[in-house]
């Protein structure tokens, strides 16, 4: 199965709890904390749950910038597609 990237639009953020990646990340380091430790300090995830991909994978690689991937968010494929 191939991947559903979209480039164009990138994912920087826990929209519902209005908290970014680079927030997340700097946490992360400082504490040591994994992604359980990350939702209960900021609540994370609890909303739509639409970031918890993205905070894994921002966990992971240390990215906290990432491309939409609309087979992560199955609602993101009625986004318009980029041009
Ligand atoms: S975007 Fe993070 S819970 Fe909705």
């Amino acid at each position: 199965m191939s991947e559903q990237r979209d480039d164009a639009i990138m994912v920087d953020r826990c929209v519902c709890f209005d908290v970014s990646f680079r927030q997340l990340k700097q946490q992360a380091d400082e504490r040591d904390a994994d992604f359980d430790e990350l939702q209960r300090a900021f609540g994370c995830g609890r909303g739509c749950g639409m970031c918890v991909p993205y905070i894994k994978e921002m966990l992971r690689t240390g990215e906290t910038v990432l491309p939409l991937r609309r087979d992560w968010n199955p609602s993101a494929s009625e986004l318009p597609a980029p041009k």
